[in-house]
């Protein structure tokens, strides 16, 4: 027993003097890209699972892995192998898995014919996405008849003959993936030598197939899945292949990117299909719980085709978004209604990107048989009254929870209808994010509502706030509203807004340009307990949040935050012991401030229980001088950095003993000696500051420095935006100054005539001629009170790129740093920094 423990133990040594290139935890190793050239032997040979994915490992010896006898996983994906020799895999009794996708290998070889032939127990293999040498057409996949166990296969779909050859006849495989197909046509032949054992078959990546023969899957007696995926076919041919399963069952059909206008290239674009009541009539003849018909390139349909259905109590959920088709004029709408009231065990429904825009000719109600808007209903009054009140009443399947029409661009009629939706109250799932219609209905739930889940990101969330009855909104639990103006709403609506979900509990309102929420905002709202207000425009913590006793997940990144003060410090951290000890909370983005004033804010940074989403706390933080550092480093160097804050007292009193020296050394000064002088030096001062503060004629707006590097930008975005959308005059160097003359008082002039001034920091602006002249020159007007704003951009440069000129008076500044994306984030900021009456 110890001879044994000692070896083991010398073993474990052993590999770690060996410097083993691989992570051994358990039984499993793991040895994935590694560059490794051939499979190591030097692992624990206990070892159960072995990991050699994208290594380079070109050619599998004679018993390879005859030291692993135990190995029951091994996958050698992606690792450029082209070659296995016939013993590679002896020994290997135990082995339940082996992937060798995505490699070179020659499989026709007559010496791998047997290759597999000791894998006795594999139940799953791969062998799929080879790149084939030296063409398709000549390769044949080893026997893999001596694999009785095997049930799950992946390998490419080559021809009818290879498949005859692989010996399918003593296999029981129930999964069967062909990852490629490189067959042009499917025959009635083409699997009659695969066993009809198999329920789920999957097709993806084929190449173009001109024909298909509707017998082709008659083999699959068993089949419960059937895929069809990025599949280069014509629509109606690929739907042939359900005629064996007219009047059976199916658990799931899957037609996705089933198109033959996406084969070449990488750039995909499917061709419109028309679907007829033809091309669908096997479908509608099969009971399936799970259907998906997804980017086919379906543009409009027929009478009796895309919802008409024999068996539609069979479904479960129904999948059709990616498709351009309508679906709300004419008779469409008279099917889809009385298709709806059919699906009596349908749980999902998805018609989301659909962006389909058309002149809505036929109005919304016409052609509907009046029987619809007379459907057996509580409010029986409001029958008669529909011509008036224009509510169209839509029942939801019975068991519907969750439903998606999520990017959906259609035109529905005129903006005083109210769609009443009857036996809504399994709804729990409600996607309607950025569903355009030329106005959105009123969306009236009849009965109550139970939904719990709602997205309504993109849409215009006044509709929300100004509509009376929502019972739709009352009972949500988590709702959406990103992008949804609210910055806006708010400030017309008040403390009103967020009466509408009063049962709210996730609340997310990320990018809404919000930089104030009223004090009582959250009064209705007390089961609120995790909110999202990311990528707004927040300088603070909003205080109204105090009144949240539920809260313990805040989401703040990317908004301006400076510091949080002792106040909110406080809160924080009793909201975390309200709620269990926890609270979580979201800084990322923000550049927080590094001086005295808030040196506790960082210290507490370091103390707090309340988690943080960055587990080092490492965010982007000011220094006094202007350097940008990181909370972490500045925590580290606090004594260093921090140690003659309280300094600043001294320097105070110190400059008022100067002041009042010198208010009384100047009039004794006077009186004793060269008195002219310091009266016309008094008077020199006292005019220029005079002059300066009385001239307003101001030529620019704003003058804009910057380097070649991000000319474009400022001639196609930054000029365009301020001169065209905010209307403010600018002053560009190339285009407002004059050639001629001294260019150095060009620009002095220039800038004594701008109220704003605008760097734009890019990698080449520092080393650019007039940078420090112009930075100088900003800085001198605004300390002469002429200048408003100092605007600092900075765009993905680091921070060493900024001149260093600027430190001397970085309180006087206001930095953008612009976001990656050209989004409405930075202009926002802008808009304010240059809005705004005094510097923050
Ligand atoms: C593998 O080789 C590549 C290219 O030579 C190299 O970039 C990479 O760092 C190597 N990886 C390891 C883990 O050695
Ligand atoms: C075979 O496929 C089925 C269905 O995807 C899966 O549940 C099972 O785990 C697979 N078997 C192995 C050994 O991977
Ligand atoms: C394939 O099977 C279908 C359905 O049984 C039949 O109509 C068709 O003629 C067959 N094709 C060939 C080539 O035998
Ligand atoms: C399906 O069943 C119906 C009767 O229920 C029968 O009339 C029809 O012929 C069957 N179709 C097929 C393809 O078996
Ligand atoms: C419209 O419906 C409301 C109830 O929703 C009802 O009070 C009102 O009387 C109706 N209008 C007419 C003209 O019937
Ligand atoms: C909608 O209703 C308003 C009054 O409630 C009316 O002025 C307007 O004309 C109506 N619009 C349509 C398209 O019926
Ligand atoms: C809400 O909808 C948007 C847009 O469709 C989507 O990007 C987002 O993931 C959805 N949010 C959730 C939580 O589902
Ligand atoms: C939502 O809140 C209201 C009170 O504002 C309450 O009457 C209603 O029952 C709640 N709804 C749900 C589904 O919890
Ligand atoms: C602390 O910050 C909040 C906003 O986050 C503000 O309302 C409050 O006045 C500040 N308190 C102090 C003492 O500055
Ligand atoms: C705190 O935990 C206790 C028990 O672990 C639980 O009963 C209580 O509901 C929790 N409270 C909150 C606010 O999560
Ligand atoms: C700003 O101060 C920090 C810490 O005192 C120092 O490391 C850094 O070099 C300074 N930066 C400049 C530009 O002076």
């Amino acid at each position: 027993m110890d001879v044994c423990r000692l070896i083991c133990l010398h073993i474990v040594f052993f590999n770690v003097i060996n410097c083993n290139p691989c992570e051994v935890s358990g039984t499993a190793a793991n040895c994935r890209d590694r560059n490794l050239t051939k499979v190591p032997d030097n692992l624990p040979a206990w070892i159960r699972s072995l990991n050699l994915k994208r290594n380079r490992i070109t050619e599998l010896p004679n018993k390879a892995f005859s030291r692993y006898r135990l190995l029951k996983i091994i996958h050698l994906d992606k690792t450029g192998l082209t070659f296995i020799q016939k013993d590679a895999f002896n020994g290997l009794k135990q082995l339940n898995v082996l992937t060798l996708s995505k490699n070179k290998m020659d499989l026709s070889n007559s010496n791998s014919a047997d290759i597999f032939k000791p894998l006795t127990s594999l139940i799953k293999l791969d062998i799929s996405e080879n790149d084939y040498i030296p063409d398709v057409s000549s390769v044949s996949y080893p026997f893999l008849g001596y694999m009785t166990q095997l049930r799950n296969l992946s390998m490419d779909l080559l021809s009818e003959r290879v498949l005859e050859r692989c010996g399918f006849g003593q296999l029981k495989l129930k999964l069967l993936y062909f990852n490629r197909c490189y067959i042009d046509r499917l025959t009635n032949k083409t699997f009659l030598s695969l066993p009809s054992t198999l329920e789920k078959v999957h097709f993806y990546n084929s190449k173009h197939i001109t024909d298909i023969e509707s017998n082709t899957l008659r083999p699959f007696v068993n089949l419960k899945v059937l895929r069809l995926n990025k599949v280069c076919s014509r629509f109606d041919l690929a739907l042939k292949l359900l005629y064996p399963y007219q009047n059976k069952s199916i658990s799931m059909i899957d037609f996705t990117e089933v198109n033959p206008g996406i084969c070449d290239g990488p750039l995909h674009f499917p061709s419109a299909v028309i679907v007829t009541k033809e091309m669908f009539k096997h479908l509608q003849k099969v009971c399936i719980k799970n259907l998906v018909l997804m980017e086919d390139g379906i543009v409009d349909f027929e009478p009796k085709s895309i919802l008409w259905y024999k068996f539609p109590e069979c479904f479960e959920s129904i999948v059709m978004s990616k498709n351009r088709f309508p679906i709300t004029n004419g008779f469409k709408l008279a099917e889809l209604l009385g298709l709806t009231r059919k699906l009596i065990n349908l749980k999902y429904f998805d018609l989301s990107y659909n962006p389909l825009s058309y002149d809505d000719t036929e109005p919304f109600t016409s052609n509907l048989d009046d029987s619809l808007f007379t459907t057996k209903h509580e409010h029986a009054e409001k029958l008669n009254s529909f011509s008036e009140n224009k509510t169209f009443y839509i029942s939801l399947p019975p068991k519907l929870e969750k439903l998606r029409i999520s990017n959906f661009l259609q035109k529905i009629a005129d903006s005083n209808l109210t769609i009443g939706i009857q036996n809504p109250s399994k709804l729990k799932y409600l996607d309607l994010s950025y569903f355009l219609s030329y106005s959105i209905p009123d969306l009236m739930f009849l009965h109550h509502s139970n939904v719990e889940f709602i997205n309504l990101t993109g849409l215009d969330s006044r509709l929300f706030v100004t509509r009376k009855k929502q019972p739709l909104l009352e009972s949500a639990r988590t709702v959406i509203l990103k992008q949804t103006h609210l910055g806006r709403t708010i400030y017309t609506f008040g403390e009103s807004t967020f009466q509408a979900i009063p049962n709210v509990t996730t609340l997310d309102m990320s990018s809404n340009n919000i930089w104030y929420i009223p004090i009582n905002a959250f009064s209705a709202n007390k089961q609120l307990s995790k909110l999202i207000i990311s990528f707004n425009l927040f300088a603070e913590i909003p205080i109204s949040l105090m009144s949240l006793s539920k809260l313990n997940d805040l989401h703040m990144e990317y908004n301006m935050l400076q510091t949080i003060n002792q106040t909110m410090r406080n809160w924080l951290e009793k909201q975390r012991t309200l709620n269990n000890g926890t609270f979580v909370l979201g800084l990322k983005g923000n550049v927080f401030k590094c001086e005295c004033d808030t040196s506790d804010f960082i210290r507490w940074m370091f103390e707090t229980k309340v988690k943080l989403d960055k587990e080092n706390k490492k965010y982007k933080c000011r220094l006094k001088n202007g350097t940008v550092s990181t909370t972490d480093r500045v925590h580290n160097e606090f004594h260093h950095l921090f140690s003659n804050c309280g300094s600043q007292y001294w320097l105070l009193v110190g400059i008022v003993l100067l002041s009042v020296f010198t208010v009384l050394t100047i009039p004794a000064a006077i009186i004793i000696n060269c008195k002219w002088r310091i009266v016309y030096w008094i008077y020199r001062e006292f005019k220029t500051v005079v002059q300066k503060r009385l001239k307003q004629d101001f030529c620019y707006e704003v003058y804009i420095s910057y380097a070649r590097d991000s000319g474009n930008w400022v001639k196609d975005s930054l000029v365009p935006k301020i001169e065209n959308c905010w209307r403010m005059t600018v002053c560009v160097e190339d285009r407002d100054i004059l050639a001629g003359g001294s260019f150095a008082e060009a620009i002095a002039i220039s800038i004594e005539k701008s109220r704003n001034v605008i760097f734009v920091v890019s990698d080449d602006f520092k080393d650019r001629t007039w940078t420090s002249y112009e930075i100088e020159r900003a800085k001198y007007e605004k300390y002469t009170g002429n200048l408003h704003h100092i605007i600092i951009i900075t765009k993905q440069v680091s921070m060493e790129t900024i001149p260093t000129e600027f430190n001397r008076f970085w309180k006087d500044v206001m930095l953008i740093e612009w976001p990656e994306e050209d989004c409405d984030f930075g202009w926002d900021k802008l808009k304010i920094a240059l809005f705004q009456q005094d510097k923050l």
